[in-house]
């Protein structure tokens, strides 16, 4: 039996996932930690456990890959790849159809198209400001005081829409304190921030050309309200992931074996 392990070092959360590979490879186990100020340390951290917990050492494991934005020096492995090449390796093995990908994590946010190999053949970044992120997301939280898990549920109950009208991170939160004051249903300001986040996954969907079938991966495919408003906006349905934020760790265990 041959194990892999996968690595993504994001700037909120850094994930491990464990595959074996005999004929095919398979997803044995992920875990998530916050990344923290050191996420080679969580990383190697999150390896041990995973590992402990599956009474295996890591003798028993043939090579550790690393993706993500802290994957520069880690202390485990030499092996690195690109997120964007990590998210469409491990969005076409779990929907093979995949031709377009949108990862919305907690810094950025990408598109990436794969051509019929399934190979990346085009991708963009908002990297530049925390709008259309997942930070954008978290300081919305923050300002509702409502746990971003409940933001799916608030999104299908609320009955009015509500735009909010500033792109940056700043004003919007200005905005959706004016708003709660006004006495609008906290629900109608979660559904209006999550379709803000869809328009700017929107925009860069339009930009490497969407093609179907489309895949999601990161945290924020978690929020069943920006997946119900991307859907609503590009008029189709979304592939997800049951674990859509161990996505790219998937792709860095998968690419593991081919190293
Ligand atoms: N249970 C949840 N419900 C809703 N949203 C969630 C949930 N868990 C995580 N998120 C969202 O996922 C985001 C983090 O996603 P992810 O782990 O993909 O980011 P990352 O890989 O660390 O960041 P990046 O790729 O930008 O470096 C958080 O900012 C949050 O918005
Ligand atoms: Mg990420």
């Amino acid at each position: 039996m041959k194990y892999y392990i996968g690595v993504d070092i994001g700037s909120v959360a850094t994930k491990v996932v464990l595959i074996k590979n005999d004929s095919d490879a398979e997803f044995i186990e992920g875990k998530i930690s916050p990344t923290g100020s050191n996420g080679s340390f969580t990383a190697q951290k999150l390896i041990d456990e995973l590992l402990k917990e599956k009474n295996l050492n890591i003798d028993n494991v043939e090579k550790i890959l690393a993706t993500g934005y802290g994957r520069i020096n880690v202390s485990f492995t030499d092996l690195t790849k690109t997120e964007i090449s990590c998210h469409a390796k491990g969005a076409k093995f779990i929907f093979p159809k995949t031709k377009t990908v949108i990862d919305i994590g907690g810094q950025d946010s990408k598109a990436i198209k794969l051509n019929s190999n399934g190979d990346v053949s085009d991708f963009v970044m908002n990297d530049k400001c925390a709008a259309g992120t997942g930070r954008f997301l978290e300081v919305m939280s923050h300002a509702l005081q409502v746990d971003l898990s409940d933001f799916g549920k608030c999104h299908i109950e609320s009955k009015k829409d509500t735009q909010i009208s500033n792109i940056c991170t700043v004003f919007a939160e200005s905005e959706v304190i004016s708003l709660v004051s006004e006495g609008v249903d906290k629900r109608d300001i979660i559904k209006g921030i999550n379709y803000s986040i869809a328009k700017r996954a929107l925009t860069l969907l339009k930009r490497v050309n969407v093609e179907e079938e489309v895949t999601m991966t990161g945290g924020v495919a978690k929020n069943r309200g920006v997946v119900l408003a991307l859907e609503d906006l590009l008029k189709l349905k979304i592939n997800i992931p049951d674990i859509p934020e161990f996505v790219g760790a998937l792709g860095a265990a998968l690419y593991a074996i081919e190293s």
